[in-house]
């Protein structure tokens, strides 16, 4: 192997629907700004997710595992952990995988393992993120992307987007505008960890050797 292939960076990507965010690697990739990562598996555990057809189109060796087919998370998890282990990932990547995680499989990737989540953590985690932030009368919300610890939508956030709640948004038209700025923000990230400029350390996020204390926010960045 020369040096150029053993620094690589293999990716795992998990998903469970449309994969709009995989689509977004997909492209980061095609247009060089994923160079030291390599997208070598995409994982399904529902066999129709659209984002399959999303890495087939761009030759990425796909697997399914319905988690239907299981008859309890451990044991599907344990399974799922196999099959990624497989692909020999140095970074596994949530992209709308829609499971909650055993923490026996969550200590198995620590520290390899990244999420996106559409809310400006800590504020909603779990699901209807949008509804719950219109609800509240929320001025602003976003995405967050973050290391995934044994706490739900827990772990140390990496970076966060922010969009404006404009009079007369409804839930579609926010997820669409907060989903934007996940296609930004997941791609960054992932080409920063493949470039070594980030890691996670205890129970903080490093990058390019500061510890953040707060999350990065898409809009400071130069
Ligand atoms: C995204 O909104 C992400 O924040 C959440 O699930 C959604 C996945 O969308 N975790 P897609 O499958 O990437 O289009």
């Amino acid at each position: 192997m020369s040096n150029s292939e053993s620094v690589r960076t293999r990716v795992v990507v998990l998903i469970s629907g449309s994969g709009s965010n995989l689509q977004a690697l997909i492209d980061a990739r095609d247009h060089a700004q994923l160079a030291s990562a390599d997208l070598v598996a995409v994982i399904s555990n529902r066999p129709l997710a659209a984002g399959l057809q999303r890495a087939e189109r761009a030759e990425i060796k796909t697997e399914v595992l319905d988690h239907t087919l299981f008859p309890d998370r451990k044991t599907f998890d344990r399974q799922l952990m196999q099959l990624i282990d497989q692909h020999q990932p140095d970074l596994v990547v949530l992209a709308g995988y829609m499971r909650i995680l055993s923490d026996e499989f969550v200590r198995h990737y620590t520290g390899r393992m990244l999420n996106i989540h559409p809310s400006l953590l800590p504020k909603y985690k779990g699901l209807h993120t949008h509804r719950r932030a219109l609800e509240a009368g929320d001025t602003e919300h976003g995405c967050s992307i973050h290391f995934v610890s044994e706490t739900l939508d827990g772990g140390p956030v990496i970076i966060q987007a922010k969009v404006n709640i404009e009079a007369g948004d409804s839930e579609a038209t926010l997820a669409e505008r907060v989903q934007q700025k996940e296609h930004i923000i997941y791609p960054l990230v992932v080409s920063w960890y493949a470039q070594g400029r980030l890691y996670q350390q205890d129970d903080h996020a490093v990058f390019d050797k500061q510890i953040l204390h707060q999350p990065l926010q898409l809009d400071s960045l130069t």
